[in-house]
């Protein structure tokens, strides 16, 4: 009897840590005590993202009182009915065929189905049939292996890893409207506060927008299995004030700055195959696979992600990018102590 009761005891209380696990594990922070890199969909600050929440939380709240009321009756016929000393053996009176009981068990779910179809419909609806306004900023959004390109066609400019969108303040909506595509296999793009995942997949165009509200920076990340690095495949949308949006735009479509202090990288730069795949606009560096450097020091992350853009950093990616991101795609050029400094130094003119 005794140890009966102690496997009731432990089931119950490795339930209720399961439920707080499933409950709380959203809550949990990357860095804890860091706010700043706060990915959690529990905390939306833009369309969809919200939107989204809202129907969570309702088929939460709706799947909690019906785990309640199975777990209790679950309880309550345990303790009940259990076996007590001086019960006989034989089986106790069987039930069949009680109309009340069955209609009962099958009625009320399918209306529960029903309730949570037109939910999630209303939404799903409300979210894809939503048409770009006039004032909405276009953008594509290119997944490679492990990186992201992003163009926006309409203004010209082609920037990496960072998705820079103004926020939609109390003078008007200013949506971004993203086209989602893949140079090589499937990704997923994801920024948790803002908006749900969308497939990034090849061949294919998938569209997604987001309207964020708060200036701020917001993490993401690749969220399909994409190969080795996927993991550091990892995204940041900046939004800004809508007339500090205008000013970024503006410094993006500028060429690439003339600034001459780096003579001999520039020429390192040119003679060696990094043109072939990178581009540097108003040069000869025309190349289309890895990131546009244009701007490369308006960002704050190098290789998507897996370093901040430093002059170490910098310079120990051009050494060996395999020691920053093994597995990536950029090659290792040999370059000489002197030739990587010197890369470096006009990298950084490149503002
Ligand atoms: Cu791209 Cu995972």
């Amino acid at each position: 009897m005794r140890i009966r009761h102690h496997k009731i005891l432990r089931t119950l209380l490795l339930f209720a840590f399961a439920f707080a696990c499933v409950v709380f594990a959203g809550h949990v922070e990357p860095v804890l005590g860091n706010t700043d890199g706060v990915t959690s969909i529990f905390r939306p600050l833009s369309q969809p993202a919200q939107e989204i929440k809202e129907t969570s939380f309702l088929v939460l709240a709706i799947c909690a009182v019906i785990f309640v009321v199975v777990a209790g009756l679950l309880v309550y016929a345990l303790v009940r009915f259990r076996h007590r000393a001086g019960d006989e053996a034989s089986e106790p009176p069987q039930v069949y065929g009680s109309n009340q009981i069955e209609l009962a068990w099958t009625v009320l779910p399918i209306l529960i189905v029903f309730v949570l179809i037109l939910v999630t419909t209303r939404t799903i609806a409300d979210i894809q049939n939503r048409k770009a306004p006039s004032t909405a900023v276009q953008a594509t959004v290119v997944g490679h292996q492990w990186w992201w390109e992003i163009r926006y066609p309409e203004l010209g400019i082609v920037t990496a890893n960072e998705l820079h969108v103004p926020a939609s303040d109390g003078r008007g909506s200013q949506p971004t409207f993203l086209k989602l595509q893949s140079a090589d296999v499937a990704h997923s793009f994801w920024v948790p506060q803002l908006a749900g995942k969308t497939d990034v997949i090849p061949n294919r165009e998938n569209l997604m927008w987001i309207e964020p509200t708060k200036p701020g920076t917001y993490l993401g990340n690749c969220a399909e299995y994409c190969g080795t690095q996927h993991a550091r495949m990892l995204l940041r949308v900046v939004v800004h004030p809508p007339d500090e949006f205008e000013r970024w735009a503006k410094e993006q479509q500028q060429s690439a700055s003339a600034d001459s202090s780096a003579p001999e990288g520039r020429k390192v730069f040119f003679a060696n195959s990094c043109v072939n795949c990178h581009t540097i606009s108003g040069t000869s560096a025309q190349g289309k696979f890895g990131p546009d450097l244009t701007h490369l020091m308006s960002r704050a992350v190098l290789a998507s992600g897996a370093a901040p853009n430093t002059t170490d950093n910098l310079r120990l990616w051009i050494r060996d990018p395999q020691k920053i991101k093994l597995g990536c795609l950029m090659p290792n050029m040999q370059l000489t102590d002197e030739e990587v400094n010197q890369v470096v130094a006009y990298l950084q003119t490149l503002k």
